[in-house]
């Protein structure tokens, strides 16, 4: 059964610390198979678009993002193309709960990454998705939206 991990937020070092490339032998291990699913379960409890390794006290180059057609985990993820024109959009994060901003992002991407079977994918994302996996990549980097935002508001919660 996968297991729900706790958030770190920030601040924390773990937040700001730039995550390790995942070995070709450990691309297809059971141990990131777990972790993927383990991350997916927190997403969707927390009802989050994406996590990021780093949000779980991992450094690791690992992410899982919601898509229309379920969840998906992208291990050693890269931009490998970025349109040219950007767009606008607000953003929150799991680990900065009840902070938004605007973020400018590119609006098109296309994106490699590995899947938990060590398979390399190539995939392209636009509008909302592609938002989500260039933050999700920030974190990866040790960058929070509000690195990047304008107009960053806390909202009080209830
Ligand atoms: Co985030």
């Amino acid at each position: 059964m996968p297991k729900l991990l706790p958030i770190i937020t920030n601040p924390s070092p773990v937040l700001r610390t730039k995550s390790e490339e995942i070995s070709e032998k450990e691309l297809g291990g059971k141990k990131l198979q777990e972790l993927c699913l383990d991350m997916t379960k927190t997403m969707n409890e927390k009802d989050g678009l994406g996590l990021a390794a780093p949000q779980i006290g991992e450094n690791t180059r690992l992410i899982v993002i919601n898509t229309q057609d379920g969840p998906i985990c992208l291990l050693n993820p890269k931009i490998t193309k970025k349109s040219w024109s950007k767009e606008v959009g607000e953003e929150g994060c799991l680990s900065l709960p009840s902070i938004f901003g605007e973020v400018k992002r590119y609006k098109k991407i296309d994106c490699l990454y590995f899947n938990t079977k060590g398979k390399k994918i190539k995939m392209q994302a636009n509008g909302l998705l592609a938002r989500v996996i260039q933050h999700e990549i920030d974190h990866l980097d040790g960058i929070l939206f509000i690195d990047k935002a304008k107009n960053v508001k806390k909202i009080d919660e209830l």
